[in-house]
């Protein structure tokens, strides 16, 4: 395993072109090649300063400038920021048709019951990997550590990582009980990106690997690309270095195949995939619900769904537009549609199936990837980018948005697959969605209601298995060790028992 990591940072290396150490010397000669490339693509402006630069700041220049295409830089900019104007008749949304969907919550309990069977047989014949999104900077948040590292006020103080991963651990366990082996292992593939890598690995180390073995644990990174100002110029973030941004997390089908991930996922003979956001502390991570409903649909990708809160709720919109399977950003939507109410039932919304990033792969879909990730379009996020003045060498810091970051999104690949092969479950919110998002005092997807979410579902476990928990006004709440129950099973032995909240119940050494 150890030599698959060894190619893992290698490879990774060469995507973002991050290099610490100062990077062999260019040759004169491959330094005037790659400045004509840049010249004659018009972005010579990023060699401005060259000539004051020491060697090894040169160096890594040419090396950073290396691992990007200008021409297909140049494109997606263009694309970007003078996106074709089209005569297309405008989209027709819909909600996704009954036969593409299901809903836990109306499901017949023997059907959840078979799911679940055959999820986590799923998992104790070692089909089932986990992939984590955490490369996004959590700039809401306002934290400079990965949103992962963050202890969001638990009695016991676990951050969002060692919550995810004692899932992990506890569903190995029941699966192993529930087919009498020993060796039930799903994989966690962790997604980082430049700003977030080396302290995500720092930390997993630190806290040796949560408990989980070192080597079912792979931490990689997604590509960047260069910030773009508003007139098409690639911008530097000082003389010597590309002001870059991470590629958004649709960059994970990329980083996926250049990392080795699925590489490691062929040879470990993975089937099934589960994906989802490092945000949401409720995940029910490799869930086998998800996983046995997912196979038994036969489906390349499945996506879980909560209500819509209300109409003003910053939650991506799983819809059925222009026939396909697609998924409308809260960025993007127009008021009359998030507004729409449902025709059978005014109190609805019509669009509510609200997007919580988890997704069911194939792994015979990520067999694809290749003939369709070039398609994935680029989204523009425009930002406040810091910048070194090509005229004069100033550093600045601009208060107005002065250009734009490139960003895929996870769910572009939706459309691309036949509405047979894609399936949507409902799922509890209570039970399965409170993201991380805001800052502190926001009073919403804020670490106090992460930690409330998490506190009042231990209660509500326990209270279902029999207990009797004791609250005061602002006072409630159980925090369950994931490695005593994953879902709210095997609580019968707090059975009449009392509990004064707030309280944690956590498993003995
Ligand atoms: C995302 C969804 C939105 C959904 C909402 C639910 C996307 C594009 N949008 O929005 O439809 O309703 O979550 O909470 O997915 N990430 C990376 N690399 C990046 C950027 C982000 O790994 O370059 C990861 C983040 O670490 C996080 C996840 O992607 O785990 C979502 O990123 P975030 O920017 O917080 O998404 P939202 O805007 O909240």
């Amino acid at each position: 395993m150890a030599a698959i990591k060894e190619t893992v940072s290698n490879l990774i290396g060469k995507i973002t072109g991050s290099a610490e150490e100062a990077p062999r010397e260019p040759s004169a000669e491959e330094f005037q090649a790659l400045k004509k490339k840049y010249t004659d693509a018009n972005q010579g402006q990023v060699f401005a300063f060259v000539d004051e630069l020491q060697t090894a700041d040169k160096s890594r220049l040419f090396h950073q400038l290396s691992t990007f295409d200008v021409t297909r830089i140049n494109e997606l900019a263009d694309k970007a920021l003078n996106p074709p104007k089209t005569d297309d008749a405008p989209a027709t949304l819909e909600p996704l048709p009954s036969s593409a969907t299901a809903s836990i919550i109306d499901s017949d309990p023997t059907d959840l019951k078979s799911w679940y069977d055959a999820g986590l047989k799923q998992v104790a014949e070692n089909n089932v990997a986990v992939v984590l999104m955490a490369g996004g900077q959590g700039t809401r948040l306002g934290s400079s550590a990965p949103k992962g590292c963050f202890d969001i006020g638990l009695l016991s103080q676990k951050s969002l990582f060692q919550l995810q991963a004692e899932r992990i651990a506890k569903l190995q366990d029941l699966a192993n009980k529930a087919h009498g082996v020993q060796s039930a292992t799903i994989p966690w593939y962790v997604m980082t990106s430049g700003p977030t890598r080396k302290p995500t690995e720092e930390f997993f180390a630190e806290h040796k690997y949560f408990g989980l073995s070192k080597e079912n644990v792979f931490i990689f990174e997604q590509g960047v690309l260069p910030c773009i100002s508003n007139d098409g110029k690639i911008i530097m973030e000082s003389k010597s270095k590309v002001a870059v941004a991470p590629d958004g997390n649709g960059g994970i089908y990329q980083a996926i195949v250049t990392s080795g991930v699925r590489e490691d996922m062929r040879k470990r003979g993975i089937k099934h995939i589960h994906a989802y956001c490092v945000d949401n502390c409720l995940v029910k991570v490799a869930d086998p619900v998800f996983i046995g409903f997912s196979a038994s649909k036969n489906v390349d990708i499945a996506t879980k769904v909560v209500r819509k809160r209300d109409a003003a709720e910053s939650v991506g919109l799983i819809v059925q537009k222009n026939g396909k399977p697609d998924v409308v950003e809260y960025s993007e939507i127009d008021q009359a549609t998030a507004e729409a109410q449902d025709p059978q039932d005014s109190k609805l919304l019509k669009f509510r199936a609200a997007n919580i990033v988890n997704h069911y792969y194939s792994f015979n879909f990520f067999e694809s990837i290749e003939t369709w990730m070039h398609k994935l379009p680029h989204h523009v996020a425009r930002k406040k980018i810091p910048y070194v003045n090509p005229e004069n060498g100033e550093a600045v810091k601009p208060t107005s948005p002065n250009g734009v970051k490139l960003e895929q999104f996870v769910f572009d690949v939706f459309p691309m697959t036949p509405l047979e092969k894609f399936a949507s479950i409902e799922v509890r919110r209570e039970d399965e969605f409170s993201p991380l998002k805001n800052a502190a005092g926001t009073g919403q997807d804020d670490p106090d209601t992460s930690r409330a979410d998490i506190m009042k579902q231990g209660q509500r476990w326990i209270e279902a298995a029999g207990g009797i928990v004791i609250t005061e006004e602002d006072k409630f709440g159980v925090e369950v060790s994931p490695l005593i129950s994953y879902g709210g099973e095997n609580l019968e032995f707090l059975k009449g028992r009392e509990i004064k909240a707030p309280a944690l119940l956590e498993k003995e050494e």
